[in-house]
């Protein structure tokens, strides 16, 4: 069978080709999130696009994945943050399912970071603060509480600046329970570090690549 273009195509394109930094899983922050903000840093260093950027895994009611790329908007003791309208589609699949995944690529330093937990409402402040911080022109999207509806070419619409928040704004923290560093190496010798929630704070393991 010939392989086709596509594959030839695949096959040209090299991944992991570094070089890549050194991760030492053994000097490592006691707690995750101060982990995922010394690799944030580097990210940043390292000049990589969008950075914050990440992938939020959901399901459905009938048990099906989803997923999306999303901003991260802050990290603390609560988790990873991101703001989104809670009528969406992926606001919707979590108030069926809080148990949420978040996926993290930086391909220049060739590290992935996974995040497993339950997405957690702030309430009615955080939506407010973090929507007034938005642009006007983002405001004016998130007023029509339209997202991801098909649009009608006679519905084709932008709301003015809103006076007020809308209603399904919201922002989520993703509380972890386990959260996977990920070094990649041009030998193939990965680095993997999982964190796993505990009783009383945090267990590091290191799992085969
Ligand atoms: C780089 C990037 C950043 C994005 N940031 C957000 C965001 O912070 N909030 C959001 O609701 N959608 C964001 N989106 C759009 C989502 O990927 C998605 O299309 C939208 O939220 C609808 O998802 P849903 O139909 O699963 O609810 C972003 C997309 C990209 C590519």
């Amino acid at each position: 069978m010939t392989a086709s273009p596509t594959r030839l195509l695949l096959r040209k394109l090299p991944s992991l080709a570094g070089p890549l930094p050194d991760f030492d899983p053994v000097a490592i922050a006691e707690v995750p999130q101060d982990q995922f903000v010394i690799w944030l840093r580097e990210a940043i260093a390292a000049g990589i696009t969008e950075p914050h950027a990440m992938t939020l895994g959901t399901v459905d009611a009938q048990g099906r994945p989803d997923a999306r790329v999303l901003i991260l908007k802050d990290l603390d003791e609560r988790g990873w943050h991101y703001a989104t309208s809670r009528k969406s589609p992926k606001g919707q699949q979590i108030a069926g399912t809080s148990e949420v995944a978040l996926t993290f690529y930086w391909p220049l330093l060739g590290r992935q970071v996974r995040v497993r937990g339950t997405a957690v409402d702030l309430g009615r402040e955080a939506a407010a603060a973090d929507f007034w911080a938005r642009s006007a022109e983002a405001r004016s999207g998130a007023a029509l509480e339209r997202q991801s509806q098909i649009m009608d070419a006679d519905l084709e619409q932008s709301a003015a600046d809103p006076s007020e928040v809308p209603g399904g704004w919201s922002v989520f923290a993703v509380r972890p329970d386990s959260v996977e560093f990920w070094q990649g190496c041009t030998d193939r010798q990965h680095v993997r570090l999982l964190y796993n929630r505990i009783d009383r704070g945090w267990k590091a393991t290191r799992l085969w690549p």
